[in-house]
């Protein structure tokens, strides 16, 4: 391709010293790829060479990193990823990604004194149910998870920026959503995994026998997305196109997979986004999140798909009350202290990269902690990570007989054996 430009570009006397410029480079490149090739070949003992303190990502893929990462105060680690396949002898932390960690395959034994384990993980646990175990999580040492008491933490993690709160880019005015009441159901639901711990489709199914809602995904479809959006629409929800189109509903079903302290993803706050109001169910303390004490319909404070219903007729029917729950909106106004104040002391977290670079540096400045003789132990707890048993939207109550909650109990079970079985090998 370099060379077809030159040809464009440049006269032929020049030609020929750009072509052997091409070559340089291609030599290089070919050069480069020759150490890296030996580099991989011998990657073990390249880790095991190391001179700083090594950080090893034990699961797979995440994040990627093979360097030399430099901390605040001078302090430096080595940080690989390197799979599951190599055991090293100078390791100083092992870091985990939650959701590909293989439980039958960790570093062990455990070695409690001398390593450090770190656990990232910012998921429902729906993908990896051991860690809904008390007894797993002390196995770790630091976390990086959505809870706001997770050593590096990110609850606003689906907030894209502070300014979508009370951006109006795709904002419809009352007037204009009570016209297209004509031609669209008030409420929209868009969901394709149907079987949630949080029965969200039993409530969404109550909830229609009241109220009409347009239901566009996999989940009690009951409308055809338009045919600009039917290729792979799953994968741009955050297109403009799209975002206009939620935006012309007056509410918008937000009921999350898993109900999790400080779980709160992109259904909430793409609500918030573009100003339709979201019907929420998820994380027991959303409140402390709301932009304004009214951001949100919750299903705790109107516990029947019947009582919600007639709440939101009430809204309908009153434009001045439904806007009461846009003052985000409609009077830019952001009254939650403690949301201005998380964004502003934490404004990283919702960038994943930087967040793992904020983890796997605190786990840095505890091993030179470590090795500086300054000895605090830190365990991760419940509260890193605080999932209880999954409760029902429709009833607001666990439902022994959901499934999810059976296989619950089956993995914290088979957890905690794991654990008995590392805690019993030294
Ligand atoms: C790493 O170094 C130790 C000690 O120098 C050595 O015993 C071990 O074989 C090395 N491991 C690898 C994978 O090179
Ligand atoms: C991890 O190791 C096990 C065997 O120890 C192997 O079967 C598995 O494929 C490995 N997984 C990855 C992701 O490397
Ligand atoms: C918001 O709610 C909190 C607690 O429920 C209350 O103390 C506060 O006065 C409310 N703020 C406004 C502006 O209504
Ligand atoms: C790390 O956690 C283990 C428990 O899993 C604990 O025994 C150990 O003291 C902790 N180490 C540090 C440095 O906090």
């Amino acid at each position: 391709m370099f060379y077809v430009m030159t040809v464009m570009f440049c006269g032929c006397k020049k030609l020929l010293k750009i072509t052997l410029w091409n070559l340089f480079w291609i030599v290089s490149f070919l050069t480069l790829a020759t150490i890296y090739w030996n580099y991989n070949e011998n990657y073990s003992e390249v880790v095991n060479a190391s001179e700083n303190p090594l950080i090893i990502w034990w699961t797979d893929g995440f994040p990627g990193s093979a360097e030399t990462k430099y901390c605040s105060n001078n302090i430096k680690c080595d940080v690989f990823t390197i799979g599951n396949q190599t055991k090293l002898h100078n390791v100083a932390a092992y870091l985990f990604y939650g959701s590909s960690i293989n439980f039958d395959n960790l570093p062990l034994p455990r070695r409690p004194k001398d390593l450090i384990w770190g656990l990232y993980h910012e998921e429902s646990p729906r993908n990896t149910e051991e860690l809904l175990s008390e007894n797993v999580l002390q196995l770790f040492n630091f976390s990086a998870t959505y809870s706001r008491y997770s050593d590096v933490h990110f609850p606003l993690q689906y907030l894209n920026s502070f300014e979508d709160i009370t951006d109006t880019t795709y904002f419809v005015k009352t007037k204009d959503k009570d016209e297209l009441l004509n031609e669209i159901a008030p409420i929209m639901y868009l969901q394709s995994d149907c079987e949630t711990s949080t029965e969200r489709d039993l409530y969404v199914q109550e909830l229609m026998k009241f109220i009409k809602i347009d239901s566009y995904g996999a989940c009690l479809n009951n409308k055809h997305l338009p045919s600009k959006f039917k290729r792979d629409y799953l994968n741009n929800l955050n297109e403009e196109l799209f975002l206009k189109f939620i935006a012309r509903y007056k509410f918008v079903i937000s009921i999350e997979n898993g109900v999790c302290e400080d779980y709160i993803t992109e259904k909430f706050w793409r609500a918030i986004k573009v100003g339709s109001v979201p019907i929420y169910f998820g994380s027991p303390s959303i409140r402390d999140w709301l932009p304004n004490n009214k951001s949100a319909v919750l299903l705790e404070d109107y516990p029947s798909p019947k009582l919600m219903s007639e709440h939101l007729y009430k809204l309908l029917k009153n434009n001045n009350l439904y806007e009461e729950y846009l003052e985000h909106k409609i009077m830019q106004k952001i009254s939650n202290r403690k949301l201005v104040e998380e964004f502003r002391s934490n404004p990283t977290q919702i960038d994943t990269l930087k967040t793992t670079n904020k983890f796997e540096c605190l786990i840095c400045e505890n091993i030179h902690d470590k090795i500086n003789g300054k000895s605090a132990v830190n365990v991760v707890t419940k509260k890193h990570y605080n999932c209880p048993k999954p409760i029902s939207a429709l009833t607001l109550k666990v439902n022994p007989n959901n499934n999810w909650v059976f296989s619950r109990d089956f993995a914290i079970e088979k957890a905690n054996n794991i654990y008995n079985k590392i805690m019993n090998e030294h």
